[in-house]
């Protein structure tokens, strides 16, 4: 049944944004999306009725302008679903000091910089913040190793969600940090073991279950519980 709920997708030009945007659409949510090249919206734009924003997470004039022109809203979900693979190999080697830190500023900081302005938006009570993490963010997972780096910034960004959580004092909130399923995405690949539809309308199916329960969760697509 049709809602007139409210979101805001932060990364949505492609992949599981735009999938995320898709999923909303279908249910009948008013939809805020985010994308870095608005002059570029690519299937963004087939999706009617999406107001789209321009956001560089990394950015902070463009943090603050997006909190500016999104002020007095509510939100019944906020997705923060932007993030980077890093540089490949993930070779310790070779690496460059500066690609780690773009990859850790992305992955890790930016996330929590964008909910800091958001959060205030949120509906109460029953609204939701998630962010996208991975399962790979788990430290007890041991796979991963070719991606190493991209592995640790995602452990990175659980542990900068839960002390964001503490900052924040908002018991009401739900907060998830979600993992999507390895998806066949840009990032995720071609031999990934789920697409986009399958990942998004399990997450869409999650985040209505886990409203209105205050809490941080790390959850798999699926309401499975991740170990932190
Ligand atoms: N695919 C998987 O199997 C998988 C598994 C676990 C977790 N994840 C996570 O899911 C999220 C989405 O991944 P995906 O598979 O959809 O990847 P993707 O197809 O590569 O899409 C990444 C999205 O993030 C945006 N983005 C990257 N850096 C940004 C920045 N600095 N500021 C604003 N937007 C930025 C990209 O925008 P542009 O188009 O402008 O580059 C794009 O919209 C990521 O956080 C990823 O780590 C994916």
């Amino acid at each position: 049944m049709a809602t007139s709920r409210t979101a805001l997708i932060i990364g949505a030009s492609r992949g599981l944004g735009l999938g995320l945007v898709q999923r909303l659409h279908e249910d009948g949510w008013n939809i805020t999306a985010t994308v870095r090249n608005p002059q570029q919206p690519g299937a963004l734009a087939d999706v009617p009725g999406v107001r789209v924003e321009q956001l560089e997470m990394n950015d902070t004039a463009q943090l603050d302008g997006l909190k500016q022109r999104l002020q007095g809203q509510v939100f019944d979900l906020v997705f923060v679903n932007a993030g980077v693979m890093g540089p490949l190999p993930q070779d310790l080697e070779t690496v460059q000091p500066q690609a780690i830190g773009d990859l850790f500023m992305t992955n890790a900081v930016a996330p929590i910089r964008v909910a800091r302005r958001l959060a205030g938006q949120v509906r109460e009570g029953s609204g939701v913040l998630a962010f996208m993490s991975s399962i790979l963010g788990s430290v007890t997972i041991p796979d991963g190793g070719e991606i190493c780096l991209y592995k640790a910034s995602k452990a990175a960004l659980n542990s900068m969600i839960n002390s964001f959580v503490v900052e924040l004092q908002r018991p009401d909130l739900c907060v998830l940090a979600m993992h999507p399923g390895w998806v066949k995405t840009d990032m995720g690949g071609e031999n990934a073991e789920i697409d986009v539809l399958t990942s998004t309308r399990g997450m869409l199916e999650q985040i209505k279950a886990q409203s209105g329960h205050g809490g941080l969760r790390f959850i798999n697509y699926k309401g499975e519980p991740l170990t932190w």
